[in-house]
């Protein structure tokens, strides 16, 4: 079966010549609808700059890249996308922000305030609507950001170390919201993180990066039952999905 999202040798090389490069790949993969991936790998081998092929936003050396079928060589503005550092601009609201991503698109914002409301109550924020973004902690920032890159329904989410910068327990917390949020619309996800606990919890597939230049030798079904809470994360069947890809990683010399 074709998959919605699909890499073909995809390779990217920064520079030339003595000063090159070589990021990633080549990666062949094939992600069908529904999924929710992760990316997991070390620092540098290339996981960004996979995402941002992906989004349009930076061409490959070879290889290509389809969404739904259809080659990306250009910026996908149908995709919701989310990175390390959020994208919230000081001068609006929450809901002003939410609205600027569909304002964008060009698609009338009054028909999605009720939109706006529920992604909000699903992510704990409804109470901070009317705030702006100084008048928020960094955890309840990356919710607004969550809104912002589900607002316009997309099929396809790019969501890179969205988690980054939190606290374990501010982790946790949002892990649980974005579970929540994945589970209603289904969206297909691609998850970067460096954490094996985060990846497992939160995947229907792992996707284990080797160090630079990233390849993906390994890809792990995690079919474990969802919503996964804590008592997941204590079974045998979670731990033994954390201790294989731990020795994945120790075989590549990186843990
Ligand atoms: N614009 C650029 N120009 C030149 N080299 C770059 C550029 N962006 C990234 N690289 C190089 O490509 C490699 C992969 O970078 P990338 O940011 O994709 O890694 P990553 O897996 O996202 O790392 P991290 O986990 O630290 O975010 C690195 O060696 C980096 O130095
Ligand atoms: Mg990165």
């Amino acid at each position: 079966m074709q998959g919605l999202i699909e890499f073909k040798s995809v390779t990217k090389t920064y520079g030339a010549g003595s000063s090159a490069v070589h990021a990633f790949g080549p990666v062949s993969l094939d992600i069908a609808e529904g999924e929710f991936i992760s990316f997991l790998g070390p620092s540098g081998c290339g996981k960004s700059t996979l995402m941002l092929m992906i989004a349009g936003l930076l061409e490959a050396s070879a290889g290509t890249i389809r969404l739904a079928g259809k080659e990306v060589h250009a910026p996908q503005t149908d995709i919701g996308i989310m990175f390390q550092d959020n994208t919230l601009v000081p001068w609006r609201t929450v809901r002003g922000n939410i609205e600027l991503q569909l304002e964008m698109r060009g698609i009338p914002v009054e028909q999605h305030a009720e939109h706006i409301s529920s992604l909000l109550q699903s992510v704990h924020l409804a109470d901070f609507a009317d705030r702006y973004p100084f008048e928020l902690s960094g955890g309840m920032q990356q919710r607004a950001a969550f809104c912002q890159a589900m607002v316009h329904r997309p099929k396809i989410v790019l969501l890179d170390e969205p988690l980054g910068k939190l606290d374990a327990m501010t982790r946790e917390h949002i892990r649980a919201d974005l579970q929540k949020l994945w589970m209603q619309t289904r969206s297909t996800v691609i998850f970067v993180t460096h954490s094996i606990e985060e990846a497992v919890q939160l995947s229907t597939k792992v996707a284990v990066i080797t160090p630079r230049p990233g390849k993906v030798e390994t890809v792990i079904d995690i079919d474990l039952p969802f919503p996964r809470d804590l008592k997941v994360k204590g079974s045998s069947a979670f731990i033994r999905h954390v201790r294989e890809i731990q020795e994945i990683f120790h075989g590549y010399g990186v843990i």
